[in-house]
């Protein structure tokens, strides 16, 4: 019997999507299904082997414990153990037996169709017209069996459809009232979400109140509608902030869809701000007045375009099979070149009237189907687990491979995100694994081979108590799943937290070995200590001559010079990247104000004078900036002559600002700050950091935070980027 539960576990599916010969799904087949039946019929088919009653029974109760399980997982805590294919394989043979045995009653009453991912802490809102999920097709028997019942309820011989790609990200429904926008809500349970409007407020373009484009008195705009659609992020976002978080010493997202997920239901709105989150409208709900609804998905589209809504760029036509098959291919085709992840493609009836008259089943509206994609999968070999130590200590399992092609590039390395994940799959080496790279950026270890026998020596992975650096022994933070070396005085961390400093105030020459060199031969304990090195000190040190040694202390001395932005990203402050290291250079002015910061003055607003940052954040920061060594830091890095701000004219007595006493604050467009300053000091200012009664002019970028209060309050004068423009003379004129 633990054979077969075993055999049918491991999903023999029929041909699935794609394995007709149009994608990467060639490995996927060999990997995951290896007893499968080729042809044997498409997902849901289940094969010929049969079980026994009470074995199906057994096994349907177990599917069902595990789906619900992974919606757990999947809906409220963002932190999926299994691929959405492998999720959909689970639900795909749960279906399967459920029709087999009808008849039979099980443990527990059947799976929640739509999953829930309501959240404790947000109102519940009840959807006017319920929030299905879509029926999938997973191959193209599926998509064929879809065709020949749209072909049947609508007596055509070529149904009209209309397809869209299918966005992995969530579902939301925005709620319009006289044009009005009145919450957003997410999917919930189908029949009531969680209202997370705060954070949905924060996506750029999302319209509070809709264009008026009609010529009826509404002006085309509906009584009540509620909009569907889903948010997402972009690959370019996801890099954005993994670079931030590289910066700042943390781990990374591996995919944009649980960020965009994470994101959306952030219970501080500041927090989902510093995210950029999108936005994609493709259904509605209810619809009042309903004999106003659209007749045709174009006739909607052009509506929601009218509205000022975003809407999916690549929609198809299709009239008949063939032309619905080649529109889902085209889809599947360019799924590489989007910007953002998609996971399929959806399919639906291009009238409102023919969906009308199929209705909804349960679960799903029976006039639509997502055609899902399969993620791009290879088999190969772990050779290896090494270990890499982030500057703040984390310690990170990455993957060796015998390299392996996937979706068009060589992986010889994959994230294996943490040593629980590691023992959760008994991942061994010597193990062979699947690597998969769906909506991810970089690949990811995602199971086992099971079919492949493991060799004699076939031993556990033990992960390293002791870090792999210095030594010391690793701790788990209490409830974190990060391991982290936490010896303040490990030669590895301090060489990675002075790779960072050297790069935020681009230092050159200060690479890794370079770096080692001078921790171990020349005492360097601190980015401070750099600051007092002579040539002389450098020289013979390995890979140092004399002309690479004096480079290398001009290139220390002329970063006292950087803009003070840029000083506050190379202290490495725990969740401090660019963004939030401009964030905090415009409150605290220098070392003192920074060394001081409270969480007060991080929380609050930035028109109250503070950084606007989450309380999560604001915590974690000035816990780091109190502690000893970082106060040392600060105090030594004062005192080795960062320039300051505060500077006079470079032209006494002349030009356009003479006597004027300028601060430039917020983010500028055009120019960057020390370019502000020195165009300012050319014409005569006098610069300084912070609004004081002695100041009489503040130039005010974008988001220009506590400065702006500041001077409103002093009746200072103000100017933009556009003005102080026009104010200084033209290039030519200032050569002249
Ligand atoms: S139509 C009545 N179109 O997929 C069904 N859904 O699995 C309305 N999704 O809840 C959905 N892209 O969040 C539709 N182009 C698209 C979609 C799409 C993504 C999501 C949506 C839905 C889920 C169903």
């Amino acid at each position: 019997m633990k054979f077969i539960i075993k055999r049918i576990r491991r999903g023999p599916l029929g041909r699935r999507w794609l394995a007709a010969g149009l994608g990467g799904l060639c490995l996927i087949g060999a990997g995951l299904a290896p007893e499968r039946a080729e042809g044997a019929g498409p997902v849901g088919a289940w094969p010929a082997a049969d079980l026994p009653v009470e074995e199906a029974v057994a096994r349907i109760n177990e599917l069902r414990r595990e789906i619900a399980r992974h919606d757990d997982l999947y809906f409220r805590l963002n932190a999926p153990e299994i691929s959405d294919f492998e999720y959909d394989q689970l639900k795909a043979e749960l279906l399967f037996w459920e029709k087999k045995h009808s008849d039979e009653t099980f443990e527990s009453g059947p799976v929640d169709p739509v999953g829930d991912d309501r959240m404790a802490g947000f109102v519940s809102h009840r959807h006017r017209v319920p929030m299905l999920s879509l029926d999938k097709a997973m191959s193209e028997e599926d998509l064929l069996a879809f065709h020949r019942r749209m072909v049947g309820a609508t007596g055509k011989e070529t149904p009209v459809y209309w397809v869209e790609p299918k966005w992995d990200g969530i579902a939301i429904s925005l709620t319009y009232g006289d044009g009005r926008l009145i919450r957003a809500v997410t999917r919930g349970n189908g029949t009531e979400g969680d209202d997370i409007s705060a954070n949905v407020l924060t996506i750029e373009g999302l319209p509070t109140h809709l264009k008026r484009w009609g010529p009826d008195a509404a002006g085309g705009v509906p009584a009540r509608v509620e909009i569907r659609g889903e948010i997402f992020m972009s690959f370019a976002e996801l890099a954005r902030i993994n670079q931030e978080r590289r910066e700042a010493g943390e781990v990374e997202f591996a995919n944009p869809r649980n960020l965009a997920a994470g994101t959306a239901r952030l219970r501080d709105p500041r927090e989902a701000a510093e995210r950029r989150l999108e936005l994609v409208c493709f259904g509605w709900g209810a619809y009042e007045p309903e004999e106003d609804r659209p007749r045709t998905m174009e006739g909607f589209r052009d509506r929601l375009v009218a509205w000022g809504l975003p809407v999916p760029v690549s929609v198809v036509r299709a009239e008949g099979w063939e032309k619905l098959l080649e529109a889902v291919r085209e889809v599947e085709r360019g799924r590489e070149s989007y910007p953002f992840p998609i996971d399929g493609a959806v399919v639906k009836l291009f009238e409102t009237e023919e969906q009308d008259r199929l209705g909804l089943s349960r679960a799903a509206p029976q006039w639509a189907v997502a055609v899902k994609f399969a993620p791009e999968r290879a088999v190969t070999r772990l050779v290896g687990i090494t270990l890499q130590l982030g500057r703040t200590g984390v310690v990170t399992p990455v993957a060796e491979l015998e390299a392996v092609q996937l979706a068009g590039s060589r992986v010889a390395r994959a994230s294996l995100h943490n040593a629980e994940e590691i023992a959760r799959r008994d991942l061994r080496i010597g193990d062979y694994v699947y690597v998969e790279k769906a909506g991810d950026i970089i690949p990811t270890v995602v199971g086992r081979d099971e079919s492949r026998a493991r060799g004699p020596d076939s031993q556990p992975y033990r992960f390293p108590i002791q870090c792999p650096e210095c030594g010391v022994q690793l701790l788990r933070e209490e409830g974190r799943t990060a391991i982290r070396c936490v010896n303040d005085a490990c030669p590895a961390r301090l060489g990675r937290q002075l790779e960072n400093f050297a790069s935020a105030l681009s230092i050159r020459g200060l690479g890794p070995a370079t770096l080692a060199a001078l921790i171990e031969g020349a005492g360097v304990g601190s980015a401070a200590d750099l600051y007092q090195l002579r040539a002389e000190d450098l020289e013979g040190l390995p890979g140092l001559g004399a002309r690479s040694a004096e480079a290398l202390v001009r290139s220390i001395a002329a970063s006292r010079a950087e803009p003070w932005e840029k000083v506050v990203l190379s202290l490495g402050i725990p969740g401090v990247g660019e963004q939030r290291a401009g964030l905090l250079a415009r409150v605290f002015p220098d070392f003192g104000a920074l060394g001081r910061a409270t969480r007060e003055q991080l929380t609050a607003s930035e028109t109250e004078g503070g950084a606007g940052l989450g309380g999560a954040t604001a915590e974690g920061i000035a816990t780091h900036l109190a502690k000893p060594g970082v106060q040392r830091l600060l105090q030594d890095l004062n005192s080795v002559g960062f320039q300051s701000w505060d500077e006079g004219p470079s032209s006494p007595g002349g030009g356009t600002f003479a006597n004027e006493v300028v601060v430039v604050t917020g983010v500028l467009g055009g120019w960057s700050r020390a370019e502000i300053t020195a165009l300012l000091l050319a014409e005569g200012a006098r610069v300084g950091r912070q609004v004081t009664g002695e100041t009489t002019l503040l130039v005010a970028g974008d988001r220009a935070g506590a400065n702006l209060g500041l001077a409103r309050s002093l009746g200072v004068a103000v100017m933009d980027e556009a003005e102080l423009r026009e104010r200084l003379p033209r290039p030519a004129e200032g050569n002249k």
